[in-house]
C-alpha cells in the first residue's frame, strides 16, 4: 500500500539551523520544503507585490503581517507535489493567529520539532552567516566557510543579520512561541540544536523515520 507522505513542522529562534537541517532532511525525505522567509526573499528579489508589502517588515527584523505570509503558505501547501511527497513547513507558522488558521482548514503536522539553541550562540550565527545566491546554500563566516574562492566572492549577507536586529527578532520570536506551542505540544520535540549540524541531523532523521515507520504500521493494520 502507498504510505501516507510525512508532515512536518520545524521551528526555532532565528539562526537556530532550520534552514540547515531543512537541507539534509530534503535531501534524505524529498519533502517539499517551503520556508516562508525563502518564499518572502524570493518575492522580495522578483519586485512583485507581495514583496514590496514584505519588505519593511523583513528588513527591520519584524514580522510581515498574518494575511499575507498565510495566504502565501495556504497556496504553496495545496499544489500536487506537497501533497504527493508531503511537506516541511520552515518558519511558518510564527504567531498563534497562524497556526489558527492552519488548524481551522485541518492542516497538521505529524510532528512538530523544536531546535533549542542558548542565545549568545544565535548572535554569533547571524552575525556569521553568509548566503550563496546562485545556489541558495547557507554557509557561516567560521563555523563553515565556503568550498572555493569562487563561491566566497558571491556570498551575501542578510541586512536582517546585524547584531541590533538579530536581538529585536529573537525577542520576538520568544514572545510568539510560547503562544504557539499549546496547539502543538501533543506532537512537540525538542532538539538540542547547539551541536554539530550531522549530530542535530542523526537525531531529526532518526525522529522522522520512526514517524514514517509508525504510519506505514498505522495503514497496514487498517
Ligand atoms: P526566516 O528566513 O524564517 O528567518 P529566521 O526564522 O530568523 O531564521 P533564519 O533563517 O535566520 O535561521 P535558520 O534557523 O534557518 O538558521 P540557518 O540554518 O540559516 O525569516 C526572515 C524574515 O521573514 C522574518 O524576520 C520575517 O520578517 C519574515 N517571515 C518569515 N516567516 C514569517 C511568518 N511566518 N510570519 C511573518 N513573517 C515571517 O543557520 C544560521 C547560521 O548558523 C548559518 O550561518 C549556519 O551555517 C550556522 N549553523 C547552522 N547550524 C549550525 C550548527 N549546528 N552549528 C554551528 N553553526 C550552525
Amino acid at each position: 500500500a502507498r504510505s501516507e507522505p510525512l508532515k512536518v513542522m520545524i521551528s526555532g529562534a532565528p539562526a537556530s539551523g532550520k534552514g540547515t537541517q531543512c537541507e539534509l532532511i530534503v535531501q534524505k525525505f524529498g519533502l517539499v520544503h517551503i520556508s516562508t522567509g525563502d518564499l518572502l526573499r524570493a518575492e522580495l528579489s522578483a519586485g512583485t507585490d507581495i514583496g514590496n508589502k514584505a519588505k519593511e517588515y523583513m528588513n527591520a527584523g519584524r514580522l510581515v503581517p498574518d494575511e499575507i505570509v498565510t495566504a502565501m503558505v495556504t497556496t504553496r501547501l495545496s499544489k500536487e507535489d506537497a501533497k504527493e511527497k508531503g511537506w516541511l513547513l520552515d518558519g511558518f507558522p510564527r504567531t498563534l493567529a497562524q497556526a489558527e488558521s492552519l488548524e481551522r482548514l485541518n492542516i497538521r503536522p505529524d510532528i512538530y520539532i523544536v531546535l533549542d539553541v542558548p542565545d549568545e550562540i544565535l548572535i554569533d550565527r547571524c552575525v556569521g552567516r553568509r548566503l550563496d545566491p546562485l545556489t541558495g546554500k547557507i554557509y557561516h563566516a567560521t563555523n563553515f566557510p565556503p568550498e572555493t574562492e569562487d563561491i566566497k566572492a558571491r556570498l551575501i549577507t542578510r541586512p536582517d543579520d546585524t547584531e541590533e536586529k538579530v536581538k529585536s527578532r529573537l525577542q520576538i520570536y520568544k514572545q510568539n512561541a510560547e503562544a504557539i506551542l499549546p496547539v502543538y505540544s501533543d506532537i512537540m520535540n525538542k532538539i538540542d540544536g547547539n551541536r554539530g549540524k550531522d549530530a542535530v541531523f542523526a537525531e531529526i532523521d532518526s525522529l522522522l523515520s520512526r514517524v514514517q515507520k509508525e504510519e506505514q504500521d498505522a495503514r497496514k493494520s487498517e
